[in-house]
């Protein structure tokens, strides 16, 4: 489609591992071209966003900083197991791939490509032309206009090329106006004039036929100046034929700040015809957060998640990050933070449920309700009398994580209802209350991974009869008892 408006040519690719790595992005392709035949189950209520969001046909992604996914392996984790989408969040710009004249390096984003090709991401390419974290000598190169085009194709044409085939949308311009929606005096606005940005979309277009290209900004996420802006360019570039797929809404947002007219907003640019997605979303706090400001930030994530979903063409909702001791935040805007959907412990905060509940999903704490979906059956219980004498018995429970994720912690609760009392037990910290009996985990036997067991046992009195305790709950969820 694209290849015909613009008429381009495909600019022939230098490096060998560019041509290897579109191999890869072919084989990849056709695996997930296989995989769409076959019906998805539907994901279990307690499953990770991307299984949710992929029900949907919906994109849930995540910035991923390189040394984290190297050197953490709680957030390599996450990001794999909850995100379906990734952008890379530094290690794919100007002053990362290109640090001087000609000189590539593509160690970061390399990593980066093959941790999201390893977990089926989609990708956005993170950004080609923008006037931050741009080497000085791009920015203070005094170039000619000829010169700088020059120097611009190169980029675009090496970074672009390297991954054509594997990226799915590329930022090709991040932040061209100001507040008011004039031009931001960008080395680029400066010495190019407006037309780099149609220049830009060109050269993208031949170093990647395949990939969309996009423009991003920040503050462009309800109606306003700046937003018209991009509105109105948007409409200039169609008219002239030049290659434009979709505009990121970056969506860097304030606690209890998200615009009203977000969905009317990401409306206007669906009706022109290109796709929407909210690229960089993060909610920042004055610290400390509160309890109510947490609460108030997940009605705020729940907020973004549905006036994207509510608009076809709003492909998705990328987080800036994913705990938040690794925000940008805190660095950027004194005396703020606790952005993101993760605590400092990587456990998920209000925010997580929020953006879960919004795919489909269901939290601890949503009251059960007619339109939950039927329970998925998380943990299944087995139990047995090992022994049993004329005042006593022991009892044995084993438990099964029937859940799609690892447990970290939990709590079984049954009922003796035969007026049992527990004396002593193994395995885990017993406690009874009335009939109501409590076993938490040990430190040594919290993690239990999906599918796996655990086995606990007691020694308990009775008075004569003994019936089979009931009513088996896992971390507040009911068990089937087999
Ligand atoms: C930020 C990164 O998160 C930081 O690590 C880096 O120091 C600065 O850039 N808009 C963008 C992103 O388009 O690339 C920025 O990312 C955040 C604002």
């Amino acid at each position: 489609m694209r290849l015909a408006r613009h008429g381009g040519h495909e600019t022939p690719r230098r490096t060998r591992a560019g041509s290897a790595r579109r191999i890869v992005g072919a084989a990849l392709a056709t695996f997930l071209g296989a995989a769409v035949l076959v019906p998805a189950a539907p994901a279990a209520a307690d499953s990770p966003l991307r299984d949710h969001a992929a029900q949907q046909g919906f994109e849930i992604g995540a910035a991923l900083g390189v040394d984290h996914l190297q050197n953490d392996s709680q957030f390599a984790d996450l990001a794999a197991t909850e995100f379906n989408a990734a952008t890379a969040e530094n290690s794919m710009k100007w002053e990362s791939t290109e640090p001087s004249r000609g000189q590539f390096d593509f160690s970061g984003a390399d990593a980066f490509m093959d941790f999201a090709q390893q977990n089926n991401q989609k990708v956005r390419g993170h950004t080609l032309v923008w006037h931050s974290q741009l080497p000085s000598w791009v920015e203070n190169g005094n170039f000619s206009p000829s010169e700088l085009r020059s120097v611009m194709e190169n980029h675009i044409d090496e970074v672009a090329g390297r991954y054509s085939g594997e990226v799915a949308y590329w930022d090709v311009a991040n932040e061209i106006f100001l507040s008011d929606g004039s031009w931001r005096n960008s080395v680029f606005y400066e010495t190019l004039g407006s037309d780099f940005v149609a220049d830009a979309l060109r050269m993208a277009a031949d170093a990647d036929p395949n990939a969309e290209l996009w423009l991003n900004d920040y503050s462009i996420d309800g109606i306003n100046a700046k937003s018209d802006a991009y509105y109105n360019l948007i409409q200039d570039l169609q008219a002239q034929g030049v290659p434009i797929d979709g505009i990121g809404l970056q969506a860097h947002l304030i606690n209890g700040q998200v615009p009203g007219d977000l969905q009317q907003n990401i409306q206007r640019f669906a009706d022109l015809g290109i796709k929407v997605a909210i690229t960089e979303l993060d909610v920042r706090i004055d610290m400390p957060a509160s309890q109510s400001e947490l609460e108030q930030q997940a009605r705020d994530y729940r907020a973004v998640m549905d006036a994207c979903m509510a608009v076809n063409g709003c492909v998705g909702v990328t987080v800036w990050g994913i705990v938040d001791q690794y925000s940008w935040v805190p660095d950027t805007f004194e005396g703020q933070g606790a952005p993101l959907l993760y605590n400092d412990n990587y456990q998920p905060k209000p925010a997580y449920d929020a953006v879960h509940e919004a795919l489909g999903g269901q939290s601890d704490d949503d009251p059960p309700g007619d339109d939950d979906p039927p329970p998925a059956g998380p943990c299944d219980v087995s139990y047995s009398v090992a022994n049993e004498w004329n005042s006593g018995f022991t009892g044995e429970v084993t438990f099964t994580n029937n859940g799609s994720s690892a447990l970290n912690g939990w709590e079984l609760q049954f009922d003796l209802s035969g007026g049992q009392q527990i004396s002593n037990g193994w395995n885990a910290d017993w406690s009874q209350s009335g009939s109501t009996v409590t076993a938490s985990n040990t430190d040594w036997n919290g993690s239990v991974p999906a599918g796996g067991s655990v086995s606990i046992g007691f020694n308990a009195s009775h008075s004569g009869s003994n019936p089979e305790p009931g009513s088996f709950a896992l971390n507040g969820e009911s068990c089937s008892v087999s």
